[in-house]
């Protein structure tokens, strides 16, 4: 029986949803079940529980606590598991999900109640890339340099992260205890070294992708890739930034030899 059926015969939906009081504390599933609505979504399916929070027993538990802002896949706040994959809450549809629905917090990052976490750690990495154009001032620069339609069209592309968080989710490479910088800051670092203004920091983008938690901590298991829900070529992203790095590196080591046989001296 699909869930359309299960849901006319029904004409309840079944939710499974991860509780916790805090980060690291202990953790458990309350079961809520609300009447169908066609067209519902997770978010809104979230809305009508809160309205009541009495669980399937008819126990009355505080509201669940969860993240959204723009409930059109704009903001990336309400980024979840469901049903075991990371998907944004405002777009997955209960009449497309096997039900009970499971809802869970993005594991990747430290839980903040419920299903809210907290992606700081995505947020410090886009500094670390220095994802963005420096400016020095705020008077009329004038029109900016052009650009060819293709690489607008490329950056167009990479410029709608909406910083979810999902393609570190996804990645095994991503844990709790590593820094991994994960397949969203390499691909902004992409972006803004491709941007005029910003390719005069290129450089400096780039050596932030070296060293612990950079880029060659990337295992290539692709899954970033799959999850993106704005779909935007990750694995591309990576693989181009993986060669400016190694076109730094052999500059580096090119340099070094110069440097030593200047130290070394004539003869
Ligand atoms: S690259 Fe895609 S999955 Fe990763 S944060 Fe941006 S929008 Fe989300
Ligand atoms: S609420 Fe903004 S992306 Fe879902």
């Amino acid at each position: 029986m699909d869930n359309a059926q299960a849901g006319a015969t029904t004409k309840t939906v079944t939710f499974r949803i991860w509780r916790q009081d805090g980060p690291g504390g202990e953790g458990h599933y309350d079961e809520f079940r609300i009447p169908y609505t066609k067209g519902a979504n997770v978010v809104s399916s979230l809305m009508e529980i809160q309205r009541n929070p009495v669980t399937v027993q008819g126990k009355k538990v505080a509201p669940v606590v969860w993240d959204a802002a723009c409930l059109e896949e704009v903001c990336g706040s309400c980024a979840m598991n469901i049903n075991g994959r990371v998907r944004m809450a405002c777009s997955a549809l209960v009449d497309k999900l096997e039900q009970p629905i499971t809802l869970e917090p993005m594991k990747k990052f430290p839980v903040v109640r419920d299903l809210t976490v907290d992606r700081q750690r995505m947020f410090e990495s886009l500094k670390r890339v220095k994802a963005w154009i420096p400016v020095d001032g705020t008077h009329n620069l004038g029109p900016g340099p052009r650009q060819s339609p293709k690489d607008q069209a490329t950056m167009y592309v990479l410029s709608t992260c909406i910083t979810c968080g999902s393609c570190l989710e996804a990645c095994p490479q991503v844990t709790m205890d590593n820094d991994f910088v994960g397949a969203a800051p390499i691909s902004q670092a992409r972006l803004f070294n491709m941007h005029p203004t910003g390719k005069m920091n290129a450089e400096e983008r780039t050596r932030a992708l070296m060293g612990p938690g950079g880029i060659q901590d990337c295992g290539k298991a692709q899954n970033c890739v799959k999850v993106c829900p704005k779909e935007i070529p990750l694995t591309s992203s990576i693989a181009m930034m993986n060669r400016e790095v190694s076109k730094l590196l052999i500059k580096d080591i090119f340099f070094k030899e110069e440097e030593q046989k200047h130290a070394a001296g004539p003869g």
